[in-house]
Parts: C-alpha cells; sequence; structure tokens
C-alpha cells in the first residue's frame, strides 16, 4: 500500500496508480477541487486501486496500521515561507514520528519541493529523525526527478516560474529486533 500526502489535482497519483496496478494506493487531499479533479482522472482511466481520504493526512496517518505502507510521496507541501508560519510545516517531528511508524521496514518516504529553505528544513529535520536514512550519494539523486516519478501540477508551475526544484529519496531504518 502506498500514501501520498496532500496530492493536489492528483495527476501524481493518478499515474502512479495506472503503472502500478497491483498496488493500493491512498491519497489524503483536503482541498475539494483537488479530489474533483482526481475523480475526474479515475473515471477516465478506469482506476480502481485509489482510495481518496479527503482531510488532513495527520489524521489518517494515525489510523493505519504500523508498518503498512511501502512507499509514501510529498510533493510540493506548502513551504509556509514565513518563520512564525513555520510550525505549520507538514515536515515537523510530530509528523515524521507519524510517518516512522506507518512506513514499513526499508519503505521509501519520497518529498519535494521547489523552496530551497524547505528543502533544507526537509533534509535537516528527516537527518534528525533516528528513524530515516538519506542514501542519496551524488547531487544527481537530488536535484533530477527519476523516470518513474512524473511532474506535478506545482511543478511545472514552479519550472515555468524559473525555479528549480530539490527531490528527496529517503528510507525508513529498519526496527531494532
Ligand atoms: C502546494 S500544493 C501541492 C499539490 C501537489 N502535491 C502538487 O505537487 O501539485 C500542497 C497541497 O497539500 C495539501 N495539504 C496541505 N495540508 C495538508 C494536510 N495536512 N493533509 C493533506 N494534504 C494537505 C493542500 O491542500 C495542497 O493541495
Amino acid at each position: 500500500m502506498w500514501l501520498e500526502i496532500g496530492f493536489g489535482g492528483g495527476e501524481h497519483l493518478a499515474w502512479q496508480a495506472e503503472h502500478n496496478p497491483d498496488v493500493a494506493l491512498i491519497g489524503a487531499e483536503p482541498f475539494i477541487n483537488g479530489v474533483a479533479s482526481l475523480l475526474g482522472l479515475i473515471d477516465r482511466q478506469g482506476l480502481n486501486n485509489i482510495r481518496i481520504y479527503q482531510d488532513d493526512a495527520a489524521d489518517l496517518m494515525d489510523a493505519l496500521p504500523e508498518a503498512s505502507i511501502a512507499r509514501c510521496f510529498l510533493l510540493f507541501p506548502d513551504p509556509w515561507p514565513k518563520r512564525r508560519h513555520h510550525k505549520r510545516r507538514f515536515v515537523r517531528p510530530e509528523n515524521l514520528d507519524r510517518l516512522a511508524r506507518i512506513l514499513a521496514d526499508g519503505a521509501e518516504f519520497r518529498a519535494a519541493t521547489d523552496h530551497m529553505e524547505y528543502g533544507r528544513w526537509m533534509l535537516w529535520h528527516l537527518l534528525a529523525h533516528p528513524a530515516f536514512d538519506w542514501p542519496a550519494e551524488a547531487a544527481a539523486d537530488w536535484r533530477f526527478r527519476p523516470a518513474d516519478w512524473p511532474q506535478t501540477r506545482y511543478e511545472a508551475k514552479a519550472a515555468k516560474d524559473g525555479r528549480s526544484s530539490l527531490y528527496f529519496s529517503f528510507r525508513r531504518r529498519n526496527r531494532a529486533q
């Protein structure tokens, strides 16, 4: 089972569902227009392996069983650039604890942003968390989007406005035996 947090218009989630028909995908998105857009894609493409949670992903994560998710996507979360709003950022210790609980050992956590300061924030918080590892070895590992990761609507807008993006792939460390 894979999870996408804040799927926006749903184009990435629908692409993953189409290309991974044996995987069950859950998308969490409170924005109703985004949900409507994804429902249109599901309908047009005849997808049957997506379930939608139309609310805060944190509540969904609390309801999911431990070690139940094999891959999680957090693509271009709201950057909340003002310092006084940083506590609203999705990447924060309590959400990483939630994620660490539901991810299976060795699961991948993909996160992307076009906001360089949020990118540094993501890295700092993930590297400080005992459950996560960042296996990147070279700049190409975070500067280029892997082939099985289609561009989202938000990323396309950032590129059009001249902003490049960061693509992180973290691993959930194995639980202690
Ligand atoms: C900047 S948009 C990016 C959308 C999409 N991932 C993309 O790349 O096009 C961030 C999205 O996260 C959603 N979001 C914000 N907080 C959320 C939360 N707590 N749980 C789930 N989704 C959330 C917003 O509604 C919004 O659609």
